[in-house]
């Protein structure tokens, strides 16, 4: 099959595509022909080496795909050949072919394109898992997101919304804004020209906010922290700026914050009736036209290395999808 080699952890440009061999259908596992695959920060960080997980060579990167089932092992049940699925993976989704675990496997909606579905798993799991299961954010509290024109930030500016929240989006310049704006942010905050810290406490009227989702870390977290509410939540869920925050407990207890991280493919494993029920929420909120992914680039595989330079150079919106061609 064709897919993206990795043979050896460096930057994107290494990367190449040729063959590699399927792989190995195991009991329990389905076998899928890819024709879309999002792209995540973490196969950035998996390529160099500075993911937690580290495959062994040669690998594909890849945490989603979406395509057609085309082999199933014989214990599997609830899956059938031909069916539309998206899928949530360890690694593997940029190629023609890959095996998943069927529990990982959920069906796309008639209605929903292959790039769509590529583009859903990852982002609208992490933010709805944040918001939901770490942060119990409730309608009528004020969330503030930062990154929020990026994959999982532009998904949790939507599902803040669907949850019943005051949306205050915050990132890096004009355009991105605009876009918050447009799936629904009610506020805005440019970080790169304005002061976080003030803007968000202008915003709520010197209380600061509710629930902050971050995925970004850094100087971000650091003005953040210092701008939430009595009780606030802080979800951390990413480091996109490359820094990882250190917490000064005092401010922790002046004003009984919770600082919470979130681990959203370890659900998988330790509760994957959570993650089921989650999807359920999000597809029916896709299906009634609340949730509108948006993807600014589609790429062949070919274009993997540039693909991952536009993501680390902070040049892409929502998410880049990789397409396979096939038909
Ligand atoms: N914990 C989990 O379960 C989980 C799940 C999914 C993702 N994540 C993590 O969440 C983070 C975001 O992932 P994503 O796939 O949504 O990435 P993404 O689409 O690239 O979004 C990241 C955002 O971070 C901001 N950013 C700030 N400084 C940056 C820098 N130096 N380089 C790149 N971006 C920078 C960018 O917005 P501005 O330009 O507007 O600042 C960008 O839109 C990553 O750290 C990822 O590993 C964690």
């Amino acid at each position: 099959m064709r897919a993206v080699i990795c043979r050896e952890f460096g930057e994107p440009a290494k990367l190449t595509v040729g063959d590699l061999p399927s792989p190995a259908l195991k009991p329990g596992m389905v076998r899928v022909a890819v024709m879309a695959a999002g792209l995540n920060f973490a196969d950035t960080l998996m390529v160099k080496g500075q993911y937690q997980f580290k495959p062994p060579f040669p690998f594909s990167p890849g945490h989603e795909a979406a395509g057609v089932v085309r082999e199933i092992a014989p214990d599997v049940k609830d899956v059938r050949v031909g069916q539309r699925v998206m899928a949530f993976l360890g690694y593997g989704g940029f190629a023609e072919e890959v095996v998943a675990n069927a529990g990982d496997l959920f069906p796309i909606p008639d209605t929903m394109d292959f790039v769509t579905a590529a583009a859903f798993p990852v982002a609208y799991g992490t933010a709805h898992g944040g918001l939901l299961w770490r942060a119990a954010l409730k309608p009528g509290e004020t969330l503030l997101v930062l990154g929020a024109a990026g994959g999982v930030g532009l998904a949790a500016v939507e599902v803040g919304k669907a949850m019943g929240a005051r949306v205050i989006a915050a990132a890096r310049g004009a355009d991105k804004l605009a876009l918050a704006r447009a799936h629904g942010a009610d506020e805005t905050i440019d970080y790169a020209a304005e002061d976080l810290r003030q803007r968000a406490k202008d915003l709520t009227g010197g209380k600061g906010v509710d629930v902050v989702l971050d995925p970004v870390g850094g100087d971000a977290f650091d003005a953040i922290l210092r701008a939430v509410n009595w009780e606030g939540r802080i979800v951390i869920v990413g480091f996109a700026a490359g820094r990882i925050p250190q917490i000064p407990a005092n401010m922790l207890l002046i004003k009984n914050v919770a600082v919470t991280g979130l681990f959203w493919g370890a659900y998988r494993d330790r509760n994957p009736a959570l993650m089921r029920e989650s999807f359920a929420t999000l597809l029916a909120w896709w299906s009634e036209g609340r949730l509108k992914p948006h993807v600014s680039h589609r790429l062949p595989l070919e274009r993997v290395g540039e693909a991952m330079e536009l993501m680390l150079a902070r040049k892409a919106t929502g998410k880049i999808v990789l397409t396979t061609g096939a038909p």
